[in-house]
C-alpha cells in the first residue's frame, strides 16, 4: 500500500487496494482458527499502522466498514473450528449457509452451525485459500487445496455452484487407522490383514479400488506399512496424504497450474521421473489418468511391489477402468495389448466398499492371474459375504475365503510366508473352486 499514489483522501481504488493489501497482510499474521474479536482487533491495528505510515485519510465510517468488511472474511473460521477441533469429526460439509454437515463415525449429521448468508461462506472460503496462495473466482471456480495440518479442501462456487458456494474439507486424521483398528471396525478380518502384509513384503504389485471415501487412501497407507525397511520409496500424490514410517521415503506431490494455466506437475510426470530416482517401490496416491500406462509399465519393468489406488465398484470394473486410463495415455495401444500390460503389471486388487450403514469394508481380495483369450482371467481369495448374521459369519466381518489358493502363493513362500490351507478356506466341499489357469 505504501507504494500506492498518495492522495490526501483514499479514492475508491485505493479502498479495494487497502482491502486486498489488509486480507492478504492477515492471513500471514493470524493463524487459522483465531477467534473473531482478535480478528478484529488485528485487522484494526494493521490498517492504523498503514494509514499512520502512509498519508491516505480515511472516513469513520469508511475505516469501520472496511474493517468490519475484512474480519468477517476470517470470522467464518471461527464457526468451524470447533469442528476442525472435535477428532471425532472427520469430514465438513458446508452446502448452504443453514446446511453444515459434519461425517462422524461414517455418517453424515446435519449440524446447528449456520453461516449468515452466502457471502460469509465465500469469506470463509478466501480465508483458507488465500493464505495457501490459491483463489478462486468466477473464471476458475473450482479449487484444491491442503490446510497446514494436512486436512484437505474443496471449494466450488458460482457459475459452478448453481446456489452458492460449497466448501468441503477432509480433515487430516492424526491418528492413521491401522490394520488393528479395521479388524476392530470389522472392515476385514485378521486373517486378511497377515495375508496383506505378506502379499506387500513379498513384492506384489497391488491396486486398491473403491469409490470416493471407501477408505482406498487409508488401506493404501496400511499396506504401505508393510514395506520393509531399507527400501526406497517414492510416493506420488495430488495431496500429501500418506504417512509412511520409513525412513527411506521420498514425498512428490503434484501442483496445479497457476493463474495463468502454466506451471502444472502432473502425476504422470512425477511418476516418469520417479523412474530415474532408483526407486524400489513406487506409490502412487491415485491413478486417474495417463499415469496408469507408465505405472503399469514401471510394474513390469522391475518395480514390483508397487501400490496404487483406482475409482471403482468392483475388481472387474478396476480393471475396465485401467482400460480407459491407458486410452487416455495418448498411446494407440490394441486393447489386447492394454489388457496383456494390465494382467502382468498387476498380481492383486484389494476392493473397498462404504456400505449404506456407514461402514467401510474391504469386499474383496481379488487375484490378477493373467489372460485367457482376450479376457483377464481373476480369481477371488477372500469375499465379503452378505449371507451370514448382519452381513458377519463367527464374527468374521463378512470377509470369508472362498476355498481358491492364491496362484502366487510360491512368492509369498520365497518371501518366507507360509500360511495354512486353512486360510484360504479349507473346507472346499462346499465352495466350487476353479483351478487356475494361464
Ligand atoms: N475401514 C474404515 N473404517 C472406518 N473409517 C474409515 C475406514 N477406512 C477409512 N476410513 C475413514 O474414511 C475417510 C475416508 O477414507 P479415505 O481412505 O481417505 O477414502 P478414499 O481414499 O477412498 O477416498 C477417512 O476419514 C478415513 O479415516
Ligand atoms: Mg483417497
Amino acid at each position: 500500500m505504501q507504494e500506492a499514489q498518495l492522495t490526501s483522501s483514499a479514492s475508491p481504488e485505493t479502498i479495494s487496494k487497502m482491502r486486498s493489501w489488509l486480507k492478504k497482510k492477515l492471513s500471514t499474521e493470524l493463524s487459522l482458527g483465531a477467534p473473531a474479536s482478535s480478528i478484529e482487533i488485528t485487522t484494526r491495528q494493521l490498517l492504523e499502522t498503514a494509514l499512520a505510515q502512509s498519508k491516505f485519510t480515511l472516513t469513520d465510517e469508511a475505516r469501520d466498514s472496511l474493517i468490519e468488511e475484512v474480519a468477517a472474511t476470517y470470522a467464518g473460521f471461527a464457526r468451524i473450528q470447533p469442528m476442525l477441533m472435535n477428532p471425532e469429526i472427520t469430514e465438513i460439509m458446508i452446502n448452504a449457509p443453514d446446511q453444515v454437515f459434519v461425517e462422524r463415525g461414517g455418517k453424515l449429521e446435519l449440524t446447528d452451525v449456520t453461516f449468515p448468508d452466502n457471502r460469509a461462506i465465500m469469506g470463509l472460503i478466501e480465508s483458507i485459500i488465500l493464505p495457501l496462495g490459491r483463489r478462486v473466482d468466477a473464471n476458475s471456480p473450482t479449487v484444491d487445496a491442503r490446510l497446514p495440518d494436512g486436512s484437505r479442501v474443496n471449494a466450488v462456487i458460482p457459475p459452478a455452484a448453481i446456489d452458492g458456494p460449497i466448501l468441503t474439507i477432509r480433515k487430516f486424521a492424526k491418528e492413521k487407522l491401522q490394520f488393528e483398528d479395521l479388524i476392530r471396525l470389522e472392515s476385514l478380518t485378521a486373517d486378511t490383514a497377515e495375508f496383506l502384509t505378506a502379499c506387500v513384503a513379498s513384492r506384489l504389485n497391488i491396486l486398491v479400488s473403491g469409490g470416493t471415501g471407501s477408505g482406498k487412501t487409508t488401506l493404501l497407507n496400511i499396506l504401505s506399512g508393510a514395506i520393509p525397511e531399507g527400501e526406497r520409496i517414492v510416493t506420488i500424490e495430488d495431496a500429501a496424504e500418506l504417512d509412511l514410517q520409513q525412513t527411506h521415503r521420498i514425498r512428490l506431490e503434484t501442483k496445479p497450474p497457476d493463474v495463468d494455466g502454466a506451471g502444472e506437475i502432473s502425476i504422470r510426470h512425477l511418476v516418469r521421473n520417479s523412474l530415474r530416482m532408483r526407486p524400489d517401490r513406487i506409490i502412487v496416491g491415485e491413478v486417474r489418468g495417463g499415469e496408469a500406462l507408465d505405472m503399469l509399465q514401471a510394474m513390469n519393468t522391475g518395480h514390483d511391489g508397487s501400490l496404487t489406488t483406482v475409482h471403482a465398484n468392483s475388481p472387474r470394473d478396476a480393471v475396465s477402468r485401467l482400460e480407459t486410463l491407458v486410452l487416455l495415455s495418448g498411446f494407440d495401444l490394441p486393447l489386447k495389448v492394454v489388457r496383456e500390460q494390465i494382467a502382468s503389471a498387476l498380481d492383486l486388487i484389494i476392493q473397498t466398499a462404504r456400505l449404506s450403514d456407514g461402514s467401510r469394508k474391504v469386499t474383496s481380495v481379488t487375484e490378477v492371474i493373467g489372460m485367457e483369450g482376450e479376457t483377464i482371467v481373476l480369481n477371488e481369495i477372500f469375499k465379503h459375504d452378505t449371507q451370514g448374521r448382519n452381513g458377519t459369519e463367527n464374527g468374521r466381518a463378512g470377509l470369508k475365503a472362498t476355498g481358491i489358493r492364491p496362484m502366487f502363493e510360491h512368492r509369498l513362500k520365497a518371501a518366507g510366508f507360509h500360511f495354512p490351507p486353512k486360510l484360504f478356506g479349507a473346507d472346499m466341499s462346499t465352495l466350487n473352486s476353479p483351478r487356475k489357469r494361464r
